[in-house]
Protein backbone atom coordinates (compact mmCIF):
# COMPACT_ATOMS: atom_id res chain seq x y z
CA UNK A 1 0.00 0.00 0.00
CA UNK A 2 0.88 3.52 -0.39
CA UNK A 3 0.32 6.44 1.92
CA UNK A 4 -1.77 9.20 0.56
CA UNK A 5 -1.56 12.34 2.89
CA UNK A 6 -5.02 14.69 2.18
CA UNK A 7 -6.43 14.86 5.80
CA UNK A 8 -3.62 15.79 9.18
CA UNK A 9 -4.24 16.69 12.54
CA UNK A 10 -1.92 18.58 15.33
CA UNK A 11 -2.19 17.23 18.97
CA UNK A 12 -0.71 20.60 21.33
CA UNK A 13 -0.93 23.68 19.77
CA UNK A 14 1.55 25.67 21.21
CA UNK A 15 4.75 26.77 19.51
CA UNK A 16 5.70 24.21 17.61
CA UNK A 17 2.06 22.52 16.85
CA UNK A 18 0.66 25.88 15.44
CA UNK A 19 3.75 26.17 13.62
CA UNK A 20 2.98 23.01 11.93
CA UNK A 21 -0.70 23.80 11.35
CA UNK A 22 0.06 27.04 9.74
CA UNK A 23 2.08 25.16 6.90
CA UNK A 24 -0.46 22.32 6.45
CA UNK A 25 -3.43 24.38 6.20
CA UNK A 26 -1.54 26.94 3.89
CA UNK A 27 -0.10 23.52 1.41
CA UNK A 28 -3.96 22.69 1.25
CA UNK A 29 -4.19 19.84 3.49
CA UNK A 30 -7.21 19.78 5.81
CA UNK A 31 -5.74 20.28 9.54
CA UNK A 32 -7.49 19.40 12.51
CA UNK A 33 -6.26 21.31 15.96
CA UNK A 34 -6.17 19.07 19.38
CA UNK A 35 -4.97 20.31 22.55
CA UNK A 36 -6.25 19.41 26.28
CA UNK A 37 -5.76 22.60 27.45
CA UNK A 38 -9.07 24.11 27.16
CA UNK A 39 -10.18 26.20 24.50
CA UNK A 40 -6.27 26.43 23.18
CA UNK A 41 -7.50 25.02 19.98
CA UNK A 42 -10.13 27.41 19.10
CA UNK A 43 -7.75 30.30 20.16
CA UNK A 44 -4.64 28.75 18.02
CA UNK A 45 -7.30 28.96 14.92
CA UNK A 46 -7.63 32.68 15.79
CA UNK A 47 -3.89 33.38 16.40
CA UNK A 48 -3.21 31.65 12.80
CA UNK A 49 -6.21 33.50 11.27
CA UNK A 50 -4.61 36.95 12.25
CA UNK A 51 -0.97 35.67 10.96
CA UNK A 52 -2.92 34.58 7.49
CA UNK A 53 -4.04 38.39 7.41
CA UNK A 54 -0.74 39.48 8.73
CA UNK A 55 0.46 37.98 5.33
CA UNK A 56 -2.08 39.43 3.46
CA UNK A 57 -1.42 42.52 4.36
CA UNK A 58 2.44 42.25 3.28
CA UNK A 59 1.68 41.08 0.28
CA UNK A 60 2.86 37.46 1.11
CA UNK A 61 -0.06 35.86 0.49
CA UNK A 62 -3.32 36.65 -1.44
CA UNK A 63 -6.63 36.62 0.15
CA UNK A 64 -8.30 34.02 -1.48
CA UNK A 65 -4.73 32.03 0.08
CA UNK A 66 -5.71 32.97 3.39
CA UNK A 67 -9.79 32.20 3.26
CA UNK A 68 -8.48 28.74 1.56
CA UNK A 69 -5.94 28.28 4.82
CA UNK A 70 -8.82 29.22 7.60
CA UNK A 71 -10.95 26.82 5.96
CA UNK A 72 -8.39 23.89 6.38
CA UNK A 73 -7.97 24.66 9.90
CA UNK A 74 -10.66 22.46 11.95
CA UNK A 75 -10.90 22.68 16.14
CA UNK A 76 -10.96 19.10 17.41
CA UNK A 77 -13.01 18.91 20.62
CA UNK A 78 -12.08 15.39 21.66
CA UNK A 79 -9.38 12.87 20.40
CA UNK A 80 -12.27 10.80 18.56
CA UNK A 81 -12.42 13.70 15.99
CA UNK A 82 -9.62 12.86 14.52
CA UNK A 83 -10.32 9.18 13.67
CA UNK A 84 -10.82 9.80 10.23
CA UNK A 85 -7.19 11.67 9.77
CA UNK A 86 -4.38 10.07 7.50
CA UNK A 87 -1.63 11.69 9.40
CA UNK A 88 -1.43 12.65 12.79
CA UNK A 89 1.27 14.81 14.53
CA UNK A 90 2.18 15.46 18.02
CA UNK A 91 3.53 18.57 19.37
CA UNK A 92 2.82 17.82 23.17
CA UNK A 93 4.92 18.11 26.27
CA UNK A 94 8.24 16.42 26.27
CA UNK A 95 8.03 13.47 28.47
CA UNK A 96 8.42 9.81 27.19
CA UNK A 97 5.43 8.57 29.18
CA UNK A 98 3.01 11.44 28.39
CA UNK A 99 3.91 10.62 24.36
CA UNK A 100 3.88 7.07 24.97
CA UNK A 101 0.37 6.84 26.36
CA UNK A 102 -1.07 9.11 23.70
CA UNK A 103 0.31 6.93 20.92
CA UNK A 104 -1.84 4.05 22.66
CA UNK A 105 -4.38 5.92 23.01
CA UNK A 106 -4.89 6.83 19.23
CA UNK A 107 -4.42 3.48 18.40
CA UNK A 108 -7.48 2.91 19.54
CA UNK A 109 -9.15 5.44 17.86
CA UNK A 110 -7.89 6.13 14.56
CA UNK A 111 -7.68 3.96 11.20
CA UNK A 112 -4.89 0.67 10.70
CA UNK A 113 -3.43 3.35 8.02
CA UNK A 114 -3.28 6.31 9.88
CA UNK A 115 0.53 7.51 10.73
CA UNK A 116 1.80 8.96 14.02
CA UNK A 117 3.92 10.97 14.17
CA UNK A 118 5.85 13.13 17.09
CA UNK A 119 7.86 16.50 17.08
CA UNK A 120 9.85 14.90 20.19
CA UNK A 121 13.38 16.70 19.76
CA UNK A 122 15.14 14.46 21.71
CA UNK A 123 13.48 11.39 23.02
CA UNK A 124 13.61 8.20 20.72
CA UNK A 125 10.90 7.03 18.23
CA UNK A 126 11.48 3.76 19.02
CA UNK A 127 11.12 4.06 22.51
CA UNK A 128 7.77 6.32 21.64
CA UNK A 129 6.24 3.56 19.32
CA UNK A 130 7.47 0.99 21.98
CA UNK A 131 4.00 0.37 23.90
CA UNK A 132 2.10 0.57 20.16
CA UNK A 133 0.36 -2.22 18.29
CA UNK A 134 1.76 -1.16 15.02
CA UNK A 135 4.98 -0.10 16.07
CA UNK A 136 5.75 0.46 12.20
CA UNK A 137 3.38 3.35 11.45
CA UNK A 138 4.90 5.84 14.22
CA UNK A 139 7.66 8.05 12.82
CA UNK A 140 9.51 11.51 13.86
CA UNK A 141 8.63 14.45 12.05
CA UNK A 142 10.74 16.84 13.91
CA UNK A 143 10.45 20.58 13.05
CA UNK A 144 12.41 23.70 14.15
CA UNK A 145 11.03 26.96 15.34
CA UNK A 146 9.83 28.66 13.88
CA UNK A 147 8.40 26.60 11.40
CA UNK A 148 7.34 28.46 8.59
CA UNK A 149 10.21 30.23 8.37
CA UNK A 150 12.80 27.35 9.36
CA UNK A 151 12.53 25.36 5.87
CA UNK A 152 14.04 22.14 6.78
CA UNK A 153 12.11 18.71 8.92
CA UNK A 154 13.73 15.78 9.93
CA UNK A 155 11.74 12.71 8.90
CA UNK A 156 13.17 10.08 11.44
CA UNK A 157 13.08 6.32 11.13
CA UNK A 158 12.35 4.28 14.50
CA UNK A 159 13.92 0.98 14.28
CA UNK A 160 10.14 -0.47 13.39
CA UNK A 161 9.00 2.28 11.03
CA UNK A 162 7.36 1.13 7.59
CA UNK A 163 9.91 3.56 5.51
CA UNK A 164 7.01 3.98 2.64
CA UNK A 165 5.49 6.24 5.98
CA UNK A 166 9.27 8.18 5.49
CA UNK A 167 8.66 8.47 1.41
CA UNK A 168 5.00 9.59 2.58
CA UNK A 169 6.63 12.44 4.88
CA UNK A 170 9.20 12.99 2.33
CA UNK A 171 6.53 14.24 -0.13
CA UNK A 172 4.54 15.69 2.31
CA UNK A 173 7.25 17.80 3.43
CA UNK A 174 8.18 19.14 0.03
CA UNK A 175 4.67 20.07 -0.18
CA UNK A 176 4.50 22.35 2.68
CA UNK A 177 7.81 23.58 1.06
CA UNK A 178 10.35 22.00 3.56
CA UNK A 179 13.23 20.34 2.53
CA UNK A 180 12.74 16.98 4.44
CA UNK A 181 16.25 15.03 5.83
CA UNK A 182 16.05 11.24 6.56
CA UNK A 183 17.52 10.78 9.76
CA UNK A 184 18.44 7.12 11.78
CA UNK A 185 16.24 7.18 15.31
CA UNK A 186 19.43 8.58 17.25
CA UNK A 187 20.29 11.02 20.05
CA UNK A 188 19.76 14.64 18.28
CA UNK A 189 18.94 13.02 15.26
CA UNK A 190 20.82 15.59 12.78
CA UNK A 191 20.57 18.80 13.36
CA UNK A 192 21.18 18.75 17.56
CA UNK A 193 23.94 16.50 16.86
CA UNK A 194 25.35 18.13 14.51
CA UNK A 195 25.30 21.58 16.15
CA UNK A 196 27.24 20.12 19.12
CA UNK A 197 30.42 20.79 18.02
CA UNK A 198 30.70 24.80 17.91
CA UNK A 199 29.47 25.56 21.47
CA UNK A 200 31.20 22.64 23.41
CA UNK A 201 34.83 23.53 21.71
CA UNK A 202 34.07 27.04 22.10
CA UNK A 203 33.57 26.92 25.84
CA UNK A 204 36.75 24.10 25.51
CA UNK A 205 38.82 27.52 24.13
CA UNK A 206 37.30 29.98 26.87
CA UNK A 207 38.24 27.47 29.33
CA UNK A 208 41.83 27.43 28.59
CA UNK A 209 41.80 30.83 28.67
CA UNK A 210 43.57 31.19 24.86
CA UNK A 211 41.23 34.50 24.50
CA UNK A 212 37.85 36.39 26.01
CA UNK A 213 34.57 35.53 24.06
CA UNK A 214 34.18 38.50 22.18
CA UNK A 215 37.72 37.56 20.70
CA UNK A 216 35.96 34.05 19.60
CA UNK A 217 32.85 35.39 18.38
CA UNK A 218 34.38 37.62 16.28
CA UNK A 219 36.93 35.25 14.92
CA UNK A 220 34.45 32.71 14.25
CA UNK A 221 31.76 35.36 12.95
CA UNK A 222 34.18 37.71 11.34
CA UNK A 223 36.34 35.41 10.19
CA UNK A 224 34.84 32.08 9.34
CA UNK A 225 31.56 33.36 8.57
CA UNK A 226 29.29 31.84 11.03
CA UNK A 227 26.06 33.97 11.65
CA UNK A 228 26.67 34.41 14.72
CA UNK A 229 29.71 33.88 17.56
CA UNK A 230 28.62 30.65 19.50
CA UNK A 231 28.97 32.90 22.98
CA UNK A 232 25.68 35.20 20.81
CA UNK A 233 24.33 31.90 19.90
CA UNK A 234 23.80 30.53 23.24
CA UNK A 235 22.43 34.12 24.74
CA UNK A 236 20.03 33.83 21.69
CA UNK A 237 18.97 30.33 22.93
CA UNK A 238 19.24 30.76 26.37
CA UNK A 239 21.25 28.27 28.25
CA UNK A 240 18.00 26.63 29.68
CA UNK A 241 17.73 24.74 26.09
CA UNK A 242 21.15 24.45 25.04
CA UNK A 243 22.39 23.47 28.38
CA UNK A 244 20.33 20.40 29.19
CA UNK A 245 20.66 19.30 25.05
CA UNK A 246 24.58 19.56 25.89
CA UNK A 247 24.29 17.21 28.83
CA UNK A 248 21.22 14.92 26.89
CA UNK A 249 22.94 13.82 24.08
CA UNK A 250 26.38 13.70 26.18
CA UNK A 251 25.24 10.84 28.15
CA UNK A 252 22.88 9.37 25.94
CA UNK A 253 25.96 8.42 23.69
CA UNK A 254 27.42 7.20 26.80
CA UNK A 255 30.03 9.96 27.93
CA UNK A 256 31.33 10.20 23.88
CA UNK A 257 34.28 12.96 24.59
CA UNK A 258 33.25 14.68 21.35
CA UNK A 259 29.98 15.93 23.01
CA UNK A 260 31.61 16.65 26.26
CA UNK A 261 29.74 19.39 27.68
CA UNK A 262 31.42 22.57 30.20
CA UNK A 263 30.89 23.23 33.91
CA UNK A 264 30.57 26.87 32.73
CA UNK A 265 27.35 27.19 31.33
CA UNK A 266 26.19 24.27 34.03
CA UNK A 267 26.98 27.38 37.00
CA UNK A 268 25.66 29.92 34.62
CA UNK A 269 22.29 28.00 34.87
CA UNK A 270 22.34 27.65 37.99
CA UNK A 271 23.22 31.21 39.08
CA UNK A 272 20.19 31.86 35.80
CA UNK A 273 22.54 33.54 33.48
CA UNK A 274 20.31 32.54 30.98
CA UNK A 275 21.33 34.41 28.18
CA UNK A 276 18.86 37.53 26.32
CA UNK A 277 15.82 36.54 27.87
CA UNK A 278 17.38 37.80 31.00
CA UNK A 279 19.14 40.23 29.87
CA UNK A 280 21.88 38.40 31.04
CA UNK A 281 24.26 35.71 29.65
CA UNK A 282 27.72 35.94 28.30
CA UNK A 283 27.18 39.19 27.52
CA UNK A 284 24.89 42.05 28.89
CA UNK A 285 22.04 43.20 27.17
CA UNK A 286 20.26 46.72 27.61
CA UNK A 287 16.65 46.87 25.92
CA UNK A 288 17.77 43.82 24.15
CA UNK A 289 20.82 45.40 23.14
CA UNK A 290 24.18 43.67 23.59
CA UNK A 291 26.46 45.24 26.08
CA UNK A 292 29.81 44.88 27.28
CA UNK A 293 31.50 43.07 24.00
CA UNK A 294 35.04 43.90 23.88
CA UNK A 295 35.86 46.33 21.37
CA UNK A 296 39.08 44.77 18.49
CA UNK A 297 42.23 45.28 19.80
CA UNK A 298 43.95 48.15 17.32
CA UNK A 299 47.40 48.73 17.61
CA UNK A 300 50.07 51.57 16.28
CA UNK A 301 51.57 51.51 12.80
CA UNK A 302 55.25 51.58 12.82
CA UNK A 303 57.67 53.17 10.60
CA UNK A 304 59.96 50.20 10.45
CA UNK A 305 59.03 46.60 10.08
CA UNK A 306 61.76 43.63 10.00
CA UNK A 307 62.18 41.05 7.43
CA UNK A 308 59.75 38.16 7.57
CA UNK A 309 60.63 34.51 6.99
CA UNK A 310 57.84 32.69 6.62
CA UNK A 311 57.37 28.69 7.22
CA UNK A 312 53.72 27.25 6.02
CA UNK A 313 52.42 23.61 5.95
CA UNK A 314 50.92 24.37 2.94
CA UNK A 315 52.56 25.49 -0.30
CA UNK A 316 49.29 27.76 -1.23
CA UNK A 317 49.12 29.51 2.48
CA UNK A 318 53.09 30.64 2.43
CA UNK A 319 52.19 31.77 -1.40
CA UNK A 320 48.96 33.72 -0.08
CA UNK A 321 51.20 35.78 2.96
CA UNK A 322 53.89 36.72 0.69
CA UNK A 323 51.76 37.81 -1.70
CA UNK A 324 50.08 40.29 1.24
CA UNK A 325 53.40 41.19 2.65
CA UNK A 326 55.31 42.38 -0.97
CA UNK A 327 51.96 44.56 -1.41
CA UNK A 328 52.36 45.77 1.76
CA UNK A 329 55.93 46.63 1.09
CA UNK A 330 57.63 44.34 3.63
CA UNK A 331 60.87 42.72 2.60
CA UNK A 332 60.85 38.76 2.99
CA UNK A 333 63.99 37.09 4.49
CA UNK A 334 64.23 33.83 2.17
CA UNK A 335 66.46 31.93 3.46
CA UNK A 336 66.67 28.12 4.30
CA UNK A 337 66.86 29.25 8.18
CA UNK A 338 65.44 32.53 9.40
CA UNK A 339 68.24 35.59 9.86
CA UNK A 340 68.80 35.88 13.77
CA UNK A 341 66.41 39.69 13.59
CA UNK A 342 63.75 38.29 11.30
CA UNK A 343 60.14 37.69 12.35
CA UNK A 344 59.34 33.89 11.79
CA UNK A 345 56.04 33.65 10.65
CA UNK A 346 54.79 30.29 11.04
CA UNK A 347 51.06 29.13 9.05
CA UNK A 348 50.86 26.53 11.43
CA UNK A 349 48.27 23.34 11.45
CA UNK A 350 47.03 21.75 15.01
CA UNK A 351 49.67 23.03 16.53
CA UNK A 352 50.77 26.06 19.57
CA UNK A 353 53.34 28.30 18.44
CA UNK A 354 55.76 26.77 20.84
CA UNK A 355 55.34 23.24 19.19
CA UNK A 356 55.65 25.02 15.58
CA UNK A 357 58.94 26.55 16.32
CA UNK A 358 60.01 23.48 17.95
CA UNK A 359 59.19 21.24 15.09
CA UNK A 360 60.57 24.00 12.95
CA UNK A 361 63.93 24.29 14.76
CA UNK A 362 63.02 28.47 14.63
CA UNK A 363 63.85 30.50 17.95
CA UNK A 364 59.99 30.73 20.15
CA UNK A 365 61.48 34.32 20.54
CA UNK A 366 60.69 35.18 17.55
CA UNK A 367 57.41 33.42 16.20
CA UNK A 368 54.31 33.92 15.35
CA UNK A 369 51.73 32.04 14.54
CA UNK A 370 48.97 32.89 11.67
CA UNK A 371 45.96 30.97 11.11
CA UNK A 372 45.54 30.57 6.94
CA UNK A 373 42.41 27.64 8.10
CA UNK A 374 40.20 30.79 6.39
CA UNK A 375 42.81 32.83 4.89
CA UNK A 376 43.53 36.31 5.35
CA UNK A 377 40.92 38.37 3.17
CA UNK A 378 38.51 39.19 6.20
CA UNK A 379 40.19 38.74 9.20
CA UNK A 380 43.39 37.61 10.64
CA UNK A 381 44.39 35.57 13.62
CA UNK A 382 47.89 35.68 14.92
CA UNK A 383 48.96 33.41 17.65
CA UNK A 384 52.69 34.39 19.61
CA UNK A 385 54.55 31.66 22.07
CA UNK A 386 54.87 32.05 25.60
CA UNK A 387 58.08 33.48 24.69
CA UNK A 388 57.42 35.63 21.75
CA UNK A 389 59.72 38.93 22.46
CA UNK A 390 57.29 41.87 23.00
CA UNK A 391 58.71 43.54 19.70
CA UNK A 392 57.81 40.84 17.63
CA UNK A 393 54.48 40.67 18.77
CA UNK A 394 53.70 44.50 18.14
CA UNK A 395 55.16 44.00 14.65
CA UNK A 396 53.13 41.17 13.27
CA UNK A 397 49.97 43.03 15.49
CA UNK A 398 50.85 46.09 13.02
CA UNK A 399 52.13 44.49 10.07
CA UNK A 400 48.61 42.47 9.53
CA UNK A 401 46.43 45.66 10.33
CA UNK A 402 48.03 47.73 7.98
CA UNK A 403 45.43 47.06 4.74
CA UNK A 404 42.78 48.11 7.96
CA UNK A 405 41.91 44.22 8.46
CA UNK A 406 40.82 43.47 11.87
CA UNK A 407 43.62 41.01 13.81
CA UNK A 408 42.87 38.99 16.73
CA UNK A 409 45.81 38.29 19.07
CA UNK A 410 45.64 34.72 21.20
CA UNK A 411 47.23 33.41 23.70
CA UNK A 412 48.72 29.58 22.80
CA UNK A 413 46.14 27.48 21.78
CA UNK A 414 46.72 23.52 20.47
CA UNK A 415 45.06 24.56 17.14
CA UNK A 416 44.05 28.38 16.54
CA UNK A 417 40.38 29.49 17.10
CA UNK A 418 38.89 28.91 13.70
CA UNK A 419 40.77 25.30 13.45
CA UNK A 420 39.47 23.74 15.94
CA UNK A 421 35.81 24.70 15.60
CA UNK A 422 35.77 23.89 12.33
CA UNK A 423 37.36 20.73 12.56
CA UNK A 424 35.16 19.66 15.42
CA UNK A 425 32.10 20.76 12.97
CA UNK A 426 33.45 19.17 9.87
CA UNK A 427 34.87 15.68 11.94
CA UNK A 428 31.47 15.80 13.46
CA UNK A 429 29.60 15.90 9.70
CA UNK A 430 31.93 12.81 8.75
CA UNK A 431 31.11 10.93 11.76
CA UNK A 432 27.38 11.14 11.50
CA UNK A 433 27.74 9.73 7.57
CA UNK A 434 30.10 7.01 8.79
CA UNK A 435 27.27 5.94 11.25
CA UNK A 436 24.68 6.23 8.73
CA UNK A 437 22.71 8.14 10.11
CA UNK A 438 21.88 10.20 7.42
CA UNK A 439 22.88 10.85 3.79
CA UNK A 440 25.76 13.22 2.97
CA UNK A 441 23.39 15.45 1.08
CA UNK A 442 20.88 15.52 4.08
CA UNK A 443 23.55 16.29 6.42
CA UNK A 444 24.66 19.05 4.20
CA UNK A 445 20.84 20.41 3.59
CA UNK A 446 20.47 19.88 6.97
CA UNK A 447 23.17 22.00 8.66
CA UNK A 448 23.07 24.66 5.86
CA UNK A 449 19.38 25.20 7.17
CA UNK A 450 18.87 24.32 10.42
CA UNK A 451 21.82 25.51 11.68
CA UNK A 452 22.33 28.71 9.44
CA UNK A 453 26.13 27.45 8.60
CA UNK A 454 27.26 28.54 5.57
CA UNK A 455 28.16 25.27 4.49
CA UNK A 456 27.16 21.55 5.38
CA UNK A 457 29.61 20.29 7.11
CA UNK A 458 31.07 17.63 5.02
CA UNK A 459 31.01 20.07 1.71
CA UNK A 460 32.76 22.74 3.94
CA UNK A 461 35.78 19.90 4.42
CA UNK A 462 36.10 19.90 0.88
CA UNK A 463 36.03 23.35 0.85
CA UNK A 464 38.85 24.25 3.04
CA UNK A 465 40.82 21.39 2.03
CA UNK A 466 40.10 17.75 3.76
CA UNK A 467 43.84 16.82 4.41
CA UNK A 468 44.25 20.31 6.52
CA UNK A 469 41.42 19.18 8.87
CA UNK A 470 42.83 15.87 8.92
CA UNK A 471 46.26 17.19 9.73
CA UNK A 472 44.46 19.83 12.68
CA UNK A 473 42.93 16.47 14.43
CA UNK A 474 46.15 14.39 13.98
CA UNK A 475 48.36 17.24 15.69
CA UNK A 476 45.96 17.87 18.31
CA UNK A 477 45.06 14.31 19.48
CA UNK A 478 48.84 13.80 19.42
CA UNK A 479 49.44 16.77 21.20
CA UNK A 480 46.55 16.77 24.01
CA UNK A 481 45.87 12.79 24.20
CA UNK A 482 42.15 13.95 23.98
CA UNK A 483 39.90 11.31 22.24
CA UNK A 484 37.80 14.04 21.32
CA UNK A 485 39.85 15.28 18.45
CA UNK A 486 40.30 11.30 17.22
CA UNK A 487 39.86 12.14 13.38
CA UNK A 488 36.24 9.98 11.98
CA UNK A 489 37.59 6.66 9.88
CA UNK A 490 34.99 8.61 6.85
CA UNK A 491 37.67 11.68 6.91
CA UNK A 492 40.91 9.55 7.41
CA UNK A 493 40.52 7.40 4.27
CA UNK A 494 39.24 9.91 2.12
CA UNK A 495 41.93 11.58 2.99
CA UNK A 496 44.39 8.92 2.39
CA UNK A 497 42.48 8.15 -1.09
CA UNK A 498 42.48 11.75 -2.39
CA UNK A 499 38.87 11.17 -2.71
CA UNK A 500 35.99 13.92 -1.65
CA UNK A 501 34.51 13.82 1.60
CA UNK A 502 31.06 14.21 -0.13
CA UNK A 503 32.19 10.49 -1.94
CA UNK A 504 30.26 7.88 -0.94
CA UNK A 505 30.33 4.38 -2.55
CA UNK A 506 27.57 3.09 -1.37
CA UNK A 507 29.29 0.53 0.33
N1 LIG B 1 10.03 24.81 21.06
C1 LIG B 1 10.91 24.37 20.20
O1 LIG B 1 11.83 25.11 19.75
C2 LIG B 1 10.84 22.96 19.69
C3 LIG B 1 11.54 22.61 18.51
C4 LIG B 1 11.43 21.32 18.01
C5 LIG B 1 10.66 20.39 18.67
N2 LIG B 1 10.00 20.74 19.83
C6 LIG B 1 9.18 19.70 20.46
O2 LIG B 1 7.81 19.97 20.16
C7 LIG B 1 6.98 19.57 21.23
C8 LIG B 1 6.15 20.74 21.70
O3 LIG B 1 6.98 21.80 22.06
P1 LIG B 1 6.44 23.32 22.15
O4 LIG B 1 7.63 24.17 22.35
O5 LIG B 1 5.51 23.61 21.02
O6 LIG B 1 5.61 23.24 23.51
P2 LIG B 1 4.46 24.22 24.04
O7 LIG B 1 4.50 24.16 25.51
O8 LIG B 1 4.51 25.56 23.37
O9 LIG B 1 3.12 23.49 23.54
C9 LIG B 1 2.69 22.25 23.99
C10 LIG B 1 1.19 22.19 23.87
O10 LIG B 1 0.80 20.85 24.11
C11 LIG B 1 -0.35 20.84 24.95
N3 LIG B 1 -0.38 19.55 25.63
C12 LIG B 1 0.43 19.12 26.63
N4 LIG B 1 0.16 17.83 26.93
C13 LIG B 1 -0.84 17.44 26.08
C14 LIG B 1 -1.54 16.21 25.88
N5 LIG B 1 -1.28 15.15 26.62
N6 LIG B 1 -2.45 16.16 24.91
C15 LIG B 1 -2.73 17.26 24.15
N7 LIG B 1 -2.12 18.44 24.32
C16 LIG B 1 -1.18 18.54 25.26
C17 LIG B 1 -0.16 22.04 25.85
O11 LIG B 1 -1.41 22.47 26.38
C18 LIG B 1 0.46 23.05 24.89
O12 LIG B 1 -0.53 23.81 24.23
C19 LIG B 1 7.93 18.97 22.28
O13 LIG B 1 8.00 17.59 22.06
C20 LIG B 1 9.25 19.64 21.97
O14 LIG B 1 10.35 18.87 22.37
C21 LIG B 1 10.07 21.99 20.34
Amino acid sequence: MTYDIQSMAVIGVGIMGSGIAQIAAQSGHTTYLYDTKEGAALQAKEKLAATFQKLVDKNKISAEQAENANKHLIVAAQLEDLKACDLIVEAIIERLDIKQALMQQLEEIVSDTTILASNTSSLSITAIAANCKKPQRVVGFHFFNPVPLMKVVEVIQGLKTDPRIVDALNELSRAFGHRPVVAKDTPGFIINHAGRAYGTEALKILNENVCDISEIDRILRDGVGFRMGPFELMDLTGLDVSHPVMESIYHQYYEEARYKPNPLTKQMLEAKQLGRKVNQGFYHYETGTKTGEKPAQFVERLTDYPKVWIAADFAEDKQQLEDYLIQQNIVLDTGLEPLPESLCLLACYGEDTTQAATRLKVNPQQAVGIDMLYGISKHRTLMPSLATNTEYRQVAHSMFNLDGAMVSMIAESIGFVAQRVLAMVINLGCDIAQQNIASVDDINAAVRLGLGYPFGPIEWGDHIGSQKILLILNRISTLTYDPRYRPSPWLQRRVALNLPLTFNSGF
